[in-house]
This record gives structure tokens, sequence and C-alpha cells, in this order.
């Protein structure tokens, strides 16, 4: 069989495990990086040579010039948001011409966002806590194939048709959800203008792909949120609305699965949460104040201060088994500094009975109460640590730990949020 390389980066978590930063880390060496999944509700930042980019849409690739960075058909895009973040990199002189957008990928229009805004108001006291950018509603169209994809915007007919689905879209809003009606002009003016700059950089990538593979480039795939925020497999339904699996990077862009040699998982030192949802590990005291304060753990693309919680291997190894990893990354290890004690969970009790997996029920899973192991933590600063054995025993004892309890090889860590504060264990990578 063909030796390709490519290799498929996920958060492992619920999502800001520093996917994009690990992203940006490895496309120093490959020729593309590809979206697959997810819209503007990601947010990942990225740090170079002192200088904080902030993306949600684009590719974590940009920076690396070198680089072919792909917006794929599994992905959603809202032009305005993609054309306005490019913009800015522009600004900041970063060569946004090798970004290119997939002619299947459904576009997110402005009555997604009212009507998620109007749904997550509905649902009072079970919110789902949504980042509010129409990504659900979005999803929903197109299972429902009333989606607009890229590709309609090149057709004659296109301004029709979405006057119809605006036209339907304006009586959901203010029959069911009592909202105030979208004007269609309004909608139609600034999404083709925005169209105009960007149609350029659309084209079939699934081709695009397939043929940086089979020449022997190295190209990444990008997921965006987290396993277990995964429609079908995450804490349903306080999840996503899309398939955030590494498992779907070869649908979401459009290729066989045996192009994809590599799915690494990113998984943060300990764990945190936006929006509602079980949570066993959460920490509601001033241990968890600590970590999101040293970690800055508010959402980079709401500011919504995020919950905290001790690393969970039970769901770990969940999102491992039905995300479909090989291999992990952590990171954010030097939060735990100064923590005299760093606690694992490696079960939960479900009425007084152990259990090892995630109960497909939330209520269940709510009810769940974690059962640690117990570390002795470190104190040193680790954020100048160039290499494993660097790192004080306590957090050598740490990572050793996580390996032994995952099953699962451990490819790196990282000690800060600079490229530089990067660590390989594994030389392949
Ligand atoms: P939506 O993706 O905006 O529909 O939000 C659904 C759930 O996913 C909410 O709990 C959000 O907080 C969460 N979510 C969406 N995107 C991200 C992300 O990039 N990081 C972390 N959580 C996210």
């Amino acid at each position: 069989m063909e030796q390709y390389k490519s290799l498929v980066i996920v958060g492992s978590q619920w999502g800001d495990e520093g996917k994009g930063k690990i992203t940006d880390y490895f496309a120093q060496k490959a020729s593309m990086v590809v979206r697959f999944s997810g819209g503007d509700n990601a947010g990942h930042i990225i740090v170079s040579e002192g200088v904080k980019h902030k993306v949600t849409i684009v590719p974590s690739g940009i920076l690396n010039p070198k680089v072919v960075n792909v917006i794929a058909n599994g992905a959603v895009v809202n032009l305005p948001r993609l054309v306005s973040e490019l913009e800015i990199l522009k600004k900041a002189g970063i060569d946004t011409k090798n970004l290119f957008l997939s002619n299947r990928a459904h576009v997110v229009l402005p009555y997604h966002i009212a009507i998620d805004e109007l749904q997550e108001e509905s649902r009072g006291v079970n919110k789902i806590g949504t980042t509010k950018r129409g990504i659900g509603p979005t999803y929903q169209d197109k299972v429902d194939r009333l989606g607009i994809r890229v590709c309609d915007l090149f057709d004659k007919n296109f301004k029709t048709k979405l006057k119809e689905i605006v036209e339907f879209k304006n009586k959901l809003i203010t029959k069911v959800y009592d909202g105030k009606p979208l004007d269609f002009e309004t909608i139609y003016k600034e999404l083709m203008d925005n169209f105009e700059i960007i149609k350029g950089q659309v084209v079939e990538t699934s081709t695009l792909i397939e043929t940086a593979i089979k020449s022997k480039q190295y190209v990444l795939f990008e997921g965006a949120q987290g396993a277990l925020l995964d429609i079908d497999h995450g804490t349903y339904p306080f999840v996503t609305s899309s398939n955030t699996s590494a498992n779907n990077a070869s649908l979401g862009s459009g290729i066989n699965h045996n192009l994809i040699t590599t799915s690494l998982g990113v998984v943060k030192a300990y764990c945190t949460r936006v929006g509602t949802g079980g949570f066993p590990t959460e920490l509601n005291n001033k241990i968890g104040e600590g970590i999101r304060e040293r970690g800055h753990e508010y959402g980079s693309n709401t500011g919504r201060p995020r919950r905290v919680g001790w690393l969970d291997i039970v769901a770990l190894k969940y999102a491992i088994r039905t995300t479909g990893l090989d291999k992990i990354f952590i990171t954010l290890l030097d939060v735990l500094s100064g923590e005299p004690v760093v606690k694992i969970c490696t079960n939960y009790l479900l009425n007084g009975e152990k259990i090892f997996t995630i109960p497909p029920l939330n209520g269940d899973y709510q009810k769940c109460e974690p059962e640690f192991i117990e570390m002795q933590g470190w104190k040193e600063d680790i954020t100048k640590v160039k290499n494993f054995s660097d790192l004080p025993t306590n957090a050598q004892n740490y990572l050793n730990k996580i390996k032994e309890l995952c099953g699962i090889n451990i490819v790196g860590f990282s000690v800060g949020p600079d490229r530089l504060q990067t660590i390989l264990m594994e030389s392949e990578f």
C-alpha cells in the first residue's frame, strides 16, 4: 500500500484544548491544512513570535505562507465573518491568497443566527449554551435539504431561491418564536458583497485534498470543538450540531478514509467545558478558580468563563474510542504548576455502582460522581522546559500515568502558548 502522510488533529474533550496552537505547530512541516467541520463557533488562538492571532473559521495553517488552507465541505461558513477575518490577517501582514473554500460547504445566514438565539431563549433553563453563531440551524437546514451551499451563490436563480427561504424563515421567526422578521434585501446584499470578495477562492476542495495527499504532500486535518461535543457520540443534547470526530475528517473533506494515516487527539492537562451539560470532575472551588485564571479559561469567541475540572480519564477513553484516536498530545501542562496535589478521575459512581464509560442519558451523566487517584503536584515553573527529562519528576509521573491509563502514546506536550513552548517526544511527527 502507498505510504501517505496525513494527520487529523481533533480536540479530545469539550473543545478549547489548544488545537489551533498544535495545528499551527505541525503546519510548519505541512503543505495543507483542512477544516472539515463546524463553523465560526470555534475560536482558535495562535501565537507566533509573541503576536497573538485569533481565527474562527480560517484554518490554523494560515500563518505559514507555504501552507494551502482549505475550508472543506463539512464546515459551515459565515461569509461576512470569513471575509473580515481574512482582512484582519491581511492587515497583520499575513498572506491569505492560499485559502480555498469548498463549493459544497453550507452557508450560515442571518436567519440561522436569529433562530439560534430565539431557540436558546425558548429553551429556558434547558438551554444548550450555544455560541449563537447560527451553527445548529445551519446544520438543521443541511439535513432538511433547505441549506444554501457556496455553489448556489453562482447560480443565476439564486436570488429567487433565497427570497423564498427568507420568507419561510420569517414565518418561523415571527409565528413560532414571536421574533422580528429579517429584511431580505439586506441579507442578499451583504451576502453577495462578501461573496464577490471570496468567490475567486471557491473550488472543488475534495480533488485538491486528494491530489495533495496522493502526491505525497503532508496534509493536516484540523478539527473544531471537541470529541465530547460530537452530535453522535458527545454528551447529547449538550453538544454542537456537527461531527467533531476524527472519523469525520474523510467525510467532511470528501476523500477516501484510507488516505488518512494518523489521528491525534489534543488533551488539556485538566478539563474545561463551556455551555451547559454534565461535567463530573468540575471544580466549583478555589482550585478551579486558580486554574481558570492561570489558564486564561475564558471563551476566546464569546468571552464566557469556562467551567474547570480535573482530568477525566473516563471521558478521555470514551473519546479515544468513539472519535478514533491513535495518539494524544497534552496541552497546558504548565497551568497545573503550583497545585500541591493533582487528581485524575478513573471511574464514576452512578447510583452506587462503578462505571467506566459515559452513560447515554444526560440525567444519568449529571448524577455521575467521579472517583480519583491523587498524585503529588509540582511547584516549579515549567514554561521554559525543552525536554521531557527537564520536567520535575512529579510532572513526568503525571504524564506517564495519563499514558498508562489511556493505553495510547503521548507524542508531546506544551508548556505555554508560544510555538516554542511545544515539546515533541516522538520524532516521527
Ligand atoms: P454551538 O456549536 O454554537 O451550537 O454550541 C453548542 C455547544 O458547543 C455549546 O455548549 C457551546 O458552548 C459548545 N461549543 C461550540 N463551539 C465550541 C468551541 O469551539 N469550544 C468549546 N465549546 C464549543
